[in-house]
């Protein structure tokens, strides 16, 4: 079912893997700054070295090679090649470092596809207010047009803003991310808004200037749970799933490719609470001003990371006040039956891809789809002969057969998270996602191949070997 050039993928990002956060002229990232300041969760641990693939990029291609990956996905350090976040001052070390990885996996035959901006801003463009100021749409459009105009002869598929949920949320609203703010039920929806007023600035720009002569793609990754009502009987669960599909997948995927604007259960909901909360100074839930370029028709396929599910109750569970939680009004859980692997929030549910993917195909005009994110991770003790998360890859990828063969979505290519254990956030390095173990105490960071890499790789030739027969 699978078509001939799907892209077979696996992805990382910079912070996660590079290292180096101040190896020649590299600016400082939030999350160089928030993971030197004391108290986060995870303790000491940082990406200052990680798995230091700044320096250990050629082993990181074998790991790709052995694989057999047809594509490959990365995230570019905005600091790394601007490292005050403006074109005033580029650092042709940071250039050169990924027009080395970009051209050396198109000599093996991989196609790269790019993330410019995966949750590590520039540290001096935090200082001047980050993704709450309005400014940072320009700052990031100058950024996209250099990255277009520097790498975009060899790169053809770009996403802009990685998971601008998690970044908006975690960040801006939990404070568990980079930048670290707590100002729940505000700062969450001014940065979401900045993201995807950055992104539809990129993609115009691209539109105009590059992609007559560079023929590539350009998209947002979102990411979303599978979400269904607890008790589908109830119609008060079944709006609050609703509701709740709304301030995840609906709250980019409607303005890209709906209306332009947000999904209305969404607004709805913020402002029925903003009037129980008595709160003044307009709308919490942004309005896209009509002279600039609207988001909606800027994407050129839907990018989706997708992990995990929930089931869906109304109510916020007895929680009130100013919070993201409290205008949603519901309480996502976990069904009893789902087994969890490493990390508490993530229930095995392969299954909830494929409904996901159908919801995609109905709800946002049957778009191109790339998964570009999906993984299981372990905690504890380091297991090799990783069966379970092998048999996960393959059940995964069986559920993303039935999306294209039986439902007649559009997918083109998957993307494993993650080629290497890596730093994973707020995490460090306790849970790993890797198709390759890193080893975090030996200075070469030696990466060895788990048993479900190898259950990838397998899966990866068979399908290949079906379109060469
Ligand atoms: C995503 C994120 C990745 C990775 C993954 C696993 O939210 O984009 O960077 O950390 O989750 O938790």
């Amino acid at each position: 079912m699978f078509p001939p050039d799907f892209a077979w993928g696996a992805a990382t990002a910079a912070y996660q893997i590079e290292g180096g956060w101040q190896t020649d002229g590299k600016g400082p990232s939030i999350w160089d700054t928030f993971c030197h300041k004391e108290g986060r969760g995870c303790g000491a641990q940082t990406g200052d070295v990680t798995c230091n693939s700044y320096e250990l990029w050629d082993k990181d291609l074998q790991c790709i090679r052995q694989l057999g990956l047809t594509h490959y996905r990365l995230s570019l350090s905005w600091p790394r090649l601007l490292p005050d976040g403006t074109t005033r001052h580029v650092n042709q070390k940071g250039v050169e470092y990924y027009n080395k990885v970009i051209d050396d996996l198109r000599s093996c035959d991989v196609s790269p596809m790019v993330t410019l901006y995966h949750f590590d801003l520039p540290q001096a463009l935090q200082d001047g207010g980050g993704w709450k100021a309005p400014a940072i749409a320009a700052a990031f459009d100058d950024y996209a047009r250099f990255c277009f105009r520097t790498f975009g002869d060899r790169v053809k598929l770009w996403l802009t803003v990685n998971e601008p949920y998690v970044c908006a949320k975690l960040g801006h609203e939990d404070g568990v991310h980079a930048p670290g703010l707590k100002e729940a039920g505000t700062a969450a929806y001014l940065a979401g808004h900045n993201m995807l007023r950055a992104h539809a600035r990129a993609w115009h720009s691209y539109n105009s200037l590059y992609r007559s002569t560079q023929g590539g793609a350009v998209s947002l990754a979102i990411n979303s749970d599978w979400l269904e009502p607890w008790r589908p009987e109830h119609a008060a669960d079944v709006s609050a799933s609703a509701r709740s599909l709304a301030f995840t997948l609906g709250w980019f995927g409607w303005p890209l490719f709906v209306t332009g604007d947000y999904p209305h259960a969404m607004r709805a909901a913020v402002d029925t609470q903003s009037v129980k909360l008595g709160h003044r100074g307009g709308p919490r839930l942004p309005v896209f001003s009509e002279d600039e370029p609207s988001p909606l028709g800027t994407a050129d396929f839907f990018a989706l990371n997708y992990y995990t599910s929930r089931k869906v109750k109304d109510g916020s569970g007895g929680e009130w006040g100013m919070s993201m939680r409290c205008d949603r009004d519901t309480e996502e859980i976990l069904d009893p039956d789902w087994s969890i692997c490493g990390a508490a929030w993530l229930a095995v549910v392969p299954g909830g891809l494929r409904k996901l993917l159908h919801y995609i195909k109905d709800t946002f005009g049957d778009p191109v789809v790339y998964i570009t994110e999906n993984g299981f991770c372990q905690a504890g003790p380091l297991v090799k002969e990783d069966a379970q998360r092998g048999r996960f890859y393959e059940e995964t990828i069986q559920e993303v057969e039935k999306a294209i063969g039986e439902d007649g979505v559009n997918v083109r290519g998957y993307f494993a998270w993650s080629l290497l254990d890596n730093f994973e956030w707020a995490d460090g390095f306790d849970l790993r996602f890797g198709l390759f173990h890193v080893d975090f105490s030996d200075a070469e960071r030696k990466r060895t191949i788990y048993r479900s890499g190898l259950e990838y790789a397998r899966i990866i030739s068979k399908y290949k070997a079906a379109h060469s027969k």
